[in-house]
């Protein structure tokens, strides 16, 4: 089951120049969410394909904080940027992206972001799998997030996640409605280098 889409066809507004699984191109990050709540078989499961992500050392860096409580989003919802709140207020999952920094004999573990990151983007693909759709945000107050939910020094603070089900986009204030599709990508040639660096410097 992939997510409904209502304004556009995918398949015009992006084109993968190669042969690709339709998830990649399917998963984008929309700011209409419906209120219906995730079933919590629907939204582990979104956490268990994190969970299978690549690590260094297979060290498993990453933490999810996850709400969905209304006292719990609330509490979320006071560290995040105004800007965001207006559209994510709605969505029925709020979910806090956190890597620890630190190995298990204390010294640094300089992959922690990474594998978060890997962890994040399985998360994202399986939702689109399961009907759902996902929207990361870095606009918020890391420093109150820190305090609000309690989170030691040596876990590292990365991305706020809201999740649930497409709603229509109507529902977004109008200044949304119009940037309420999925975006392109860069062509291949700026991003993959043959033998060494060789970046066109107008593209740096
Ligand atoms: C780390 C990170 C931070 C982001 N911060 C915000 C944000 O604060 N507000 C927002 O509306 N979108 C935010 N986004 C969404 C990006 O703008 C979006 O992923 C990007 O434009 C690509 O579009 P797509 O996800 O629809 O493919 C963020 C994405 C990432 C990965």
């Amino acid at each position: 089951m992939t997510a409904t889409i209502t304004n556009f066809n995918i398949d015009q507004v992006r084109k993968p120049a190669y042969a690709i699984d339709p998830v990649f191109i399917e998963r984008w990050s929309p700011r209409a969410f419906s209120d219906k709540e995730v079933p919590d078989e629907v939204l582990y499961s979104l956490f268990e394909a994190a969970r299978w992500a690549p690590s260094a050392a297979n060290r498993q860096p990453w933490r999810f904080i996850l709400a969905r409580k209304r006292e719990d989003r609330e509490r979320f919802h006071s560290f995040i940027n105004e800007k965001n709140r207006l559209w994510c207020e709605k969505a029925p999952v709020i979910v806090l992206v956190l890597s620890k920094k630190v190995k298990d004999d204390g010294s640094e573990n300089a992959f922690h972001a990474f594998d978060a990151g890997a962890a994040w983007a399985q998360l994202a693909l399986q939702a689109v799998k399961n009907g759902l759709v996902t929207h990361p945000m870095g606009g918020f107050d890391k420093t109150k997030a820190r305090q609000v939910l309690n989170i030691p020094e040596e876990f590292d603070i990365h991305a706020v996640v809201a999740i649930g089900y497409q709603a229509n986009p109507e529902i977004l204030p109008e200044a949304f409605q119009e940037r309420e599709k999925p975006s392109g990508r860069n062509p291949l040639d700026n991003l993959v280098f043959e033998g060494q660096f060789s970046q066109p410097v107008e593209n740096i």
